[in-house]
């Protein structure tokens, strides 16, 4: 890609600009802040480490959009984040307001660009986004599903002593509290999650998945997590970037799959050139439909309570 904008360059957005940097994702990386001289100061800051690290995408900053003009991709994350105590939603006005003016200074700078949404509550944030850019579905995805799944595995591993790189799990739904993790989806190597650990243990894994990202706020007081969150756009991106097809959990505007309509939520998606090409359907059992179904009716009545 030409060009890649991450917008807000607080802990997530600088941490997915090095490592779109790192990785030369882009010939250059652009970070979009409002609050003067931070985006300016951390970008020329991660300029200076390029020698050392050997990579030669351009990293700038600015207040401005005009930087961003022509951009291939953005990944935004402007907004306030969670402080402890605070849910997702608390963040939800706040945070619908500056996503909705983002989303009019992407569509106007770049209105050919690939949206990659991660402020938060995501999957509102999402359908903030589609709306006011006026971008197709294909073109504004939600980041919560690739950083759910990695907690999850992470926590797996943890648990059964092998590597990260041999757990594949799909998590699904909203990325709250009401998140599916599909156990059925749950392998390492290909044996089932279900021979290795009683239900008790998987159990047990699921409830700190849900509460990953509280568990984070909880250490650092006075944020929230960026490391995993940033890997997670990151991946989205470059997926992407390279057109690789990946099958990734990724909020997605649905129009009749999964049983669900006009909101965003978690499923597996296809991520390659032009953003979202397709929405897979699996099969769920009874009980993760009937959670999945309780998810989207709390992603819904966040929507409803932007109206
Ligand atoms: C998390 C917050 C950022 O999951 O949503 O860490």
């Amino acid at each position: 890609m030409r060009k890649i904008t991450v917008v807000g360059a607080g802990h997530v957005g600088a941490t997915c600009a090095q490592r779109l940097a790192e990785m030369e994702l882009a010939r250059e990386v652009v970070m979009v802040d409002v609050a003067d001289g931070i985006a300016q100061g951390k970008a020329l800051d991660q300029w200076e480490s390029a020698p050392v690290e050997g990579f030669d995408a351009r990293v700038s900053g600015s207040t401005d959009y005009d930087l961003a003009e022509d951009s291939d991709l953005f990944i935004v994350t402007a907004g306030i984040a969670r402080k402890p105590g605070m849910s997702r939603d608390d963040l939800l006005r706040t945070n619908a307001n500056i996503v909705e003016s983002v989303s009019k200074e992407i569509a106007n700078v770049a209105p050919e660009s690939i949206i990659v949404m991660v402020s938060n509550p995501l999957d509102t944030m999402s359908y903030v986004a589609m709306k006011a850019s006026g971008f197709p579905r294909e073109r504004v995805i939600g980041m919560a599903g690739v950083l759910d799944t990695a907690r999850y595995r992470s926590f797996i591993a943890l648990e059964l002593d092998v590597s990260v790189e041999d757990i594949q799990a799909l998590v699904l739904g909203g990325h709250g509290d009401t998140m599916v993790p599909l156990v059925s989806y749950t392998t390492v190597s290909g044996i089932p999650l279900t021979q290795l650990l009683p239900k008790e243990r998987i159990e047990a894994l699921i409830e700190r998945t849900r509460k990953g990202g509280a568990e984070i706020v909880a250490h650092l007081k006075t944020g929230s997590a960026y490391y995993a969150p940033s890997s997670a756009a990151v991946q989205m991106a470059e997926a992407i970037a390279k057109d690789k097809k990946r099958i990734l959990p990724c909020a997605a505007y649905l129009e009749g799959e999964y049983g669900q309509e006009g909101i965003f939520l978690g499923v597996p998606c296809k991520l390659g050139e032009g953003g979202l090409q397709e929405i897979l359907e699996v099969e769920l059992t009874d009980h993760e439909r009937s959670e999945l179904e309780k998810s989207a009716e709390a992603v819904r009545s966040t929507i409803a309570a932007l109206q």
